[in-house]
């Protein structure tokens, strides 16, 4: 049927810290469903159905409005089964970047009391036959590793051949992910190293956890063999920490010596308890050093997955990755060039004074 809807609607669940929603759109979308509510994960499979009724009449949920998702399309009717799970219920984590969007504190393993367990979720989805080969799982988080159900749901799924990517920051290996990366569906890890060496991982992660990491990296890529172009490096990029060539460089060193293939890159995208950014221009710095890892990726022969979110950032030249009003583009765009300007009569300035004090030498000479 033709009508105006999404893919999200259409078999998204998103199991987040605060509940269950149909959509995985990041910056856009329902209100959660909190875990707290009486069948809450029901409650939002019933409002799937209803919302879908809805567009099929024309009717678009006000959230759903400014979404870049949706789309006037023939739409096959909904089946019931779900192609996108975004699972993040738990928060803790073994490190503590000063970056992280969830907010992490240090929890090292120690699972909160607020979380919820996602597996009887995942099982729930798996009996009911709504999870197969087509669907596609995502593990965010927290720290998946520090997930005390997390193999169990790993095993569960890989049972139905479910496309999987886990984001870990690699501190602890764990041995259900070399099975996962083995598995035939194009299962993928992506570990957030964001540096070169021990003393920028440090600043960054705030734990001293460099050569663990390195040592994990090493494993899943042998465990993988021939596959190991599935298992991602990322690489983050904050002002005045890690934006320079020479850490860019060491990165792609550390990449090449332990036979990645694959690297990924993003900028800061300000959900962090640390952001001051929203909204403002992005450092230039920032600009170029994600240009250069750009350039030195293609050159050393590395795949470079494409992050469309933080090119958008790049390319508005502001820390915000939703559609941005005409004004921010002109705010983003008066702001680099009065940078340069400044930059420019700065230059003048000195020149001119280097030159008034080269004569007042002269003359008391
Ligand atoms: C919150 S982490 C959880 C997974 C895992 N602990 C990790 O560090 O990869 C999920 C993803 O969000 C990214 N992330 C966290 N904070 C971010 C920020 N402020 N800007 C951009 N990406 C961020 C991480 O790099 C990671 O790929
Ligand atoms: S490792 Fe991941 S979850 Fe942990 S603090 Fe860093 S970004 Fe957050």
């Amino acid at each position: 049927m033709q009508y105006k809807c999404c893919n999200h609607i259409l078999g998204s669940i998103d199991l987040s810290f605060s509940g269950f929603k149909y959509c995985n759109e990041v910056w856009e979308g329902p209100e959660y469903i909190h875990y707290n509510v009486e069948n809450a994960f029901q409650k939002n499979e019933e409002r799937r159905l209803k919302i879908i009724g809805e567009m099929k009449n024309g009717i678009i949920p006000e959230k759903c409005k400014q979404c870049p998702m949706l789309e006037e399309k023939d739409w096959k009717e909904f089946d019931g089964k779900i192609h996108k799970v975004t699972i993040f219920n738990w928060k803790h984590c073994n490190a503590s970047c000063f970056y992280c969007s969830v907010g992490s504190d240090y929890y090292d393993g120690v699972k909160k009391s607020d979380d919820y367990d996602s597996l009887p979720i995942i099982q729930k989805l798996i009996e009911e036959g709504r999870l197969n080969s087509e669907s596609f799982i995502a593990f965010m988080g927290g720290e998946p590793t520090m997930l005390e159900e997390f193999p169990h749901i790993l095993k569960l799924l890989l049972t139905k051949n479910c496309r999987i990517e886990v984001l870990t920051n690699g501190i602890k290996y764990e041995h259900i992910i070399s099975e996962m990366l083995k598995a035939e569906n194009y299962n993928t890890i992506c570990i957030s190293l964001d540096c070169g060496c021990r003393e920028t991982y440090k600043r960054i992660k705030r734990v001293d956890k460099f050569d663990e990491v390195i040592e994990t990296i090493k494993k899943y890529v042998l465990d993988s063999k021939d596959k190991s172009k599935r298992i991602k490096l990322k690489y983050i990029i904050f002002p005045n920490v890690n934006d320079s060539k020479k850490e860019i460089d060491k990165f792609f060193e550390i990449c090449k010596n332990i036979g990645i293939k694959t690297v990924a890159r993003a900028v800061n995208h300000h959900e962090s308890k640390m952001d001051t950014t929203k909204n403002q221009a992005i450092e230039t710095t920032v600009i170029k050093a994600y240009t250069y890892f750009e350039k030195q990726a293609k050159k050393l022969g590395f795949e470079l997955q494409k992050e469309p979110w933080a090119d958008a950032i790049i390319e508005n030249k502001v820390y915000n990755c939703r559609k941005i009003s005409p004004l921010t583009r002109l705010k983003s765009e008066l702001h680099f060039l009065l940078k340069k300007f400044a930059k420019h009569y700065i230059y003048k300035v000195s020149n001119f004074l280097f030159a008034f004090e080269q004569a007042n030498i002269s003359t008391l000479d």
